[in-house]
């Protein structure tokens, strides 16, 4: 990202940006002016909130969440608005998770490949990560199976506290695991857990669930547990990210924990940025802008894939996305940052995400040097189409 406002004429098909053009100016005014407009909630949004968060919001957030569940939504109280927590984007969920559950030296397992920013989250804890395979329909079950075989054998069980799973249009892979898979794998976990002797959670982050535009919804991992999962989500990606609203649901006696330290960091989420959400959720902006976004991402992504088919290689092998920001590409060749290609491309302005980074420090497993991340969200598309074709004549001289 810094790389990206540092060099004006750099084409970053690397930062998780989302498009700029259809960002929501108009609505997120028009909120502002209701807001201000009100005697009672212009006081009330410029005033401290609770360290939870707005009530109003809370509740939408649980009763939206149980919306989109339908009809596999059966845990009531998985969808109360007590078990939601507002953050500063789901980014600082992710971060309160790790600190209130894990101590150096424990262990999450994330897909492989996973979130780079949240393994950054994890090293800045001390805490081991282990990489799980991921296929093109989700999660590798026989390789979590694997892998939990493995950390029992070396009686590292009661080290492992949860799986980090980003089960929707995944970063960097724009994989998606299915529901029926997540079942799969918190059963693994309880399994497993009996071993573990405390509870191996699963923590799922759908920060790109609702920029869908292709198939159907899948029904969240909270359909499938009342006492083993925690979810998190934001209204940044499908709103506005310079908003940095989040949040997250937990079981007790978690989500009571992460309350108090959030209260540590910051007393709550800024009161005047959740009531712009709360007041585009209760007039539909929202609901209607995360119908622009579904439209202008599809678009996005088509140009983005007219142009790798015909500037890159065919030994790229990419898969077309159905939602979120990214395409993940296996290159003929080394894609590391130290590579011929990277700095190539750097010599051509264009920068992409090289996939080394996005493994977590697994010893029991290589790293994959041949793969990139490419995103359709901050470019535009006359960017990303001369973006991807300086790339493919690097890639064309050097596999
Ligand atoms: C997988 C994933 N989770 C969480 C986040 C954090 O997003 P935010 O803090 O804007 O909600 C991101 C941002 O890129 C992401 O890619």
């Amino acid at each position: 990202m810094q790389l990206t406002l540092d060099r004006p004429k750099l084409i970053s098909l690397a930062a998780g940006f989302t498009d700029n053009e259809s960002l929501p100016v108009e609505e997120t005014s028009r909120m502002l002016r209701l807001i201000l407009s009100n005697a009672r909630i212009s006081r009330e949004s410029l005033q401290y909130g609770s360290t939870a968060g707005d009530a109003v919001l809370r509740k939408a957030t649980a009763e939206r969440l149980k919306k989109a569940d339908q009809p596999a939504a059966r845990y009531d109280g998985n969808y109360k608005s007590d078990s939601v927590l507002i953050t500063h984007g789901s980014q600082q969920f992710l971060y309160l998770m790790t600190e209130c559950l894990c101590d150096a030296g424990d262990i999450v397992l994330v897909e492989d490949p996973t979130y780079f920013v949240y393994l950054g989250i994890l090293q800045s804890r001390g805490v081991a990560a282990r990489g799980i395979r991921l296929e093109t329909d989700g999660l590798d079950l026989s390789d979590l199976e694997r892998v939990l075989e493995d950390l029992k054998e070396k009686a590292l069980l009661p080290r492992v506290k949860m799986l980090y799973l980003v089960s929707y249009f995944q970063n960097p892979s724009g994989v998606t695991t299915s529901a029926r898979k997540k079942a799969d794998a918190l059963a693994l976990l309880r399994r497993y857990e009996k071993h573990a002797g405390h509870p191996i959670y699963l923590l799922e982050d759908a920060a790109y669930r609702e920029l869908r535009f292709a198939g159907d919804d899948e029904p969240s991992a909270l359909t499938l547990s009342r006492d083993r999962v925690i979810y998190t989500g934001t209204y940044s990606k499908p709103f506005a990210t310079g908003i940095r609203v989040g949040f997250g649901l937990a079981p007790e006696p978690l989500l009571t924990v992460l309350t108090r330290v959030k209260g540590n960091h910051d007393f709550g989420t800024s009161h005047l940025a959740q009531h712009i959400v709360r007041a585009a959720l209760h007039s539909k902006a929202y609901q209607k802008h995360v119908g622009v976004l579904r439209e202008r991402y599809a678009a996005k992504a088509a140009v983005l894939c007219r142009a790798l088919k015909e500037f890159f290689p065919p030994t790229v092998n990419w898969q077309v996305p159905r939602g979120g920001l990214y395409v993940w590409a296996q290159a003929p060749c080394d894609t590391g940052q130290k590579s011929p290609l990277f700095q190539r491309a750097l010599e051509k302005n264009v920068l992409y995400v090289p996939g080394e980074l996005c493994y977590a420090e697994d010893s029991t497993r290589p790293i994959p040097q041949n793969e990139m991340r490419i995103s359709f969200g901050g470019a535009t598309e006359t960017e990303m189409t001369e973006g991807v074709r300086r790339l493919g004549i690097a890639l064309k001289q050097l596999s």
